[in-house]
């Protein structure tokens, strides 16, 4: 795994911090002397002492264990690639990962680093957004050290009238990552939310960047509410929303959730680069919330209402109105009735 961060930001660590930490992990829960962490690392005892204080300093745990050494205890929960990319054990997804502290969007940043020829996989993640980017416009709250904002670089070799079916792999990816990392049940409304208790806990906007026939990029972007208080939502959203600690009453480890995420983004993606969109769309509508039920779907001034058959190959929303007529819909914002 490569990881970069962006000068002035969070994550890159020199060297012999890096090195440090790798022996503690390796070690975790047991004590190690500042003789054999130096000729680990082939300093002094003092030169480890003066990096254990900087690990400190950034909000690592590790006891100083009188006579004896240092135990790791913890790590902080901050979304670094350093962090993130411990453990992660992944094809394509998270094989580099830029980690920023403030962004104005990841996803624009995911751009910018896809034009500058960026490999797919590559993951964006920001500590805070100051312009997250919602769907048709709106904006996405982003406070600093709660949830998780990341975007994802994919180079998927199909034509692009096939890029929809990729926001629906990131739902089922978000849906799976929350399964595994809390005790929730998340569900999924067309097209891109995901809800616990009827309550929006993510958001996905996917863009691309193609001409008539191949992909350049389809960038995924995720936000999911992870350790967000009641009072840091604005008042006027245009739907109730919630996050995974307000719903558990427990916070959630975001870098474990992070990882979670981009294992199951990675497992997904590799299966429908293999087998396409069938088992996906499958998926999400064994978890969607619209299947079957009346819906009224409006975008801008148009209305349409009906019973949900499904979704096609172009990610539309399939209805059956009362006077009996099949309608797709493309866009817009969903109310069950
Ligand atoms: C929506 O439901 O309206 C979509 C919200 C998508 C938010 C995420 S946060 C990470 C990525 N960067 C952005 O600017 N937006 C997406």
């Amino acid at each position: 795994m490569k990881e970069t961060d962006t000068p002035g930001t969070c994550g890159e660590k020199p060297p012999l911090e890096q090195g440090l930490l790798a022996l503690f992990r390796d070690r975790k829960g047991s004590v190690i002397s500042g003789e054999e962490l130096g000729s680990a690392l082939k300093v002094s005892r003092t030169a480890v002492w003066k990096h254990v204080k900087n690990l400190l300093s950034q909000g690592y745990l590790i006891e100083s264990v009188p006579s004896r050494g240092y135990r790791f205890l913890a790590a902080p929960d901050v979304l670094t690639s350093f962090e993130l990319t411990s453990g992660l054990q992944t094809k394509r997804i998270g094989c580099h990962i830029t980690s920023v502290r403030e962004t104005e969007s990841t996803n624009l940043l995911a751009f910018r680093l896809a034009e500058d020829s960026a490999q797919e996989g590559t993951v964006v993640i920001a500590e805070a957004q100051t312009a997250g980017k919602g769907r048709l416009g709106r904006h996405w709250e982003s406070p600093p050290g709660v949830n998780l904002y990341c975007s994802v670089i994919l180079r998927p070799p199909m034509s692009p009238v096939k890029a929809p079916q990729l926001t629906f792999l990131s739902a089922v990816a978000v849906a799976r990552a929350i399964e595994e990392v809390t005790r929730l049940h998340p569900k999924i409304k067309w097209p891109n939310d995901i809800l616990l208790h009827g309550q929006k806990v993510a958001g996905l906007l996917n863009e691309m960047s193609a001409e008539t026939d191949t992909i350049h990029c389809v960038v995924l972007g995720i936000g999911v509410n992870i350790n967000m208080l009641r009072e840091q939502f604005p008042s006027d959203l245009s739907q109730p929303a919630t996050s995974l600690f307000l719903e558990q009453g427990v916070s959630v480890n975001r870098v474990d959730f992070a990882r979670a995420l981009l294992t199951s983004l990675d497992v997904l993606y590799d299966d429908y680069l293999c087998d396409g969109f069938p088992a996906i769309r499958e998926e999400w509508l064994s978890r969607s919330t619209v299947l079957g039920r009346r819906v009224r779907v409006s975008f801008g001034n148009r209305e349409t209402e009906g019973v949900v058959t499904g979704v096609d190959n172009d990610g539309a929303l399939l209805l059956v109105r009362e006077d009996g007529v099949a309608e797709r819909v493309l866009a817009g914002d969903v109310t069950i009735l």
